[in-house]
């Protein structure tokens, strides 16, 4: 019998860095990351303001690539990769929440969820049917034809999180996904997101500033100044 083959991480990193600009406006916003994060892990992002959170979790993503180093997510390289072939990684690999949940206001809840997946290439009715599961699985179940303005913080924030789960991509990449909700939404939709590893096994990358939800991640990194550090050097 054949071992089995091995299972590539859902990320490693190796020496990324990053600049912005050039020349006497250069700017590098990472400065030599190494990172391993194996798939179902939830994994919390925290450092202070301009550290690079949002700069490495656009790397993450496929939405940057890096300077220098090598990256991959679930053994795809992203380094080395025009920048035409990075929106079909993206499609296939990541789901996101961004920082206020971004969602489009004069669509319902469902249309919200189902819109991005037809422009995955599902159907109509295909899309709509998992908009329905995936709110129905993050407790919204009622609210399928609700516009953002009729949802609380938290509700718009799990329609955002039912948006990234939504035909299933592996890696969650969320930024602050917190940051505008009372301390028991906050709760809830990271809450949410720690199921998401366990039950459907999402890997999830979760950037925060928020020490009351630290006890929920698997393992913290600390980000500063563009570089990873160990917590016991983090501010
Ligand atoms: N497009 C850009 N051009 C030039 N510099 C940039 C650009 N985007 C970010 N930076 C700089 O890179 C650094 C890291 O930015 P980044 O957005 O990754 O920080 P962050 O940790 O997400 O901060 P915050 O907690 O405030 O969101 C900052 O100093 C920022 O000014
Ligand atoms: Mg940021």
């Amino acid at each position: 019998m054949s071992a089995p083959a091995p299972v590539a991480p859902a990320i490693e990193l190796s020496d990324v860095t990053k600049t912005y600009g050039s020349g006497a406006l250069a700017f590098q916003a990472l400065k030599g990351i190494d990172m391993r994060v194996e798939a179902g892990e939830f994994v919390m992002l925290i450092g202070p303001s301009g550290s690079g959170k949002t700069t490495l979790l656009s790397i993450l993503g496929c939405v940057l690539s890096p300077t220098t180093g090598t990256a991959a997510i679930f053994g795809e390289a992203l380094h080395g990769r025009r920048e035409s072939e990075l929106p079909r990684l993206r499609l296939e690999y990541i789901g996101f929440i961004f920082q206020g949940h971004n969602l489009m206001s004069a669509l319902t809840a469902e249309q919200n969820v189902a819109v991005p997946l037809e422009l995955r290439g599902y159907s109509h009715h295909a899309a709509l049917v998992e908009a329905r599961e995936v709110l129905t699985s993050v407790g919204l179940g009622d609210k399928f034809k609700k516009r953002p303005e009729e949802l609380s913080g938290g509700q718009r924030q799990r329609v955002a999180v039912a948006r990234a789960i939504a035909g299933r991509p592996p890696l969650i990449l969320a930024d602050e996904p917190t940051a505008s909700l009372d301390a028991e939404s906050g709760m809830q939709v990271t809450q949410l997101l720690k199921a998401l590893c366990t039950e459907r096994g999402h890997t999830v990358i979760c950037v925060t500033h928020d020490s009351r939800i630290y006890h929920l991640a698997d393992r913290k990194i600390f980000l500063e100044d563009g570089r990873i550090v160990p917590e016991d050097q983090a501010h």
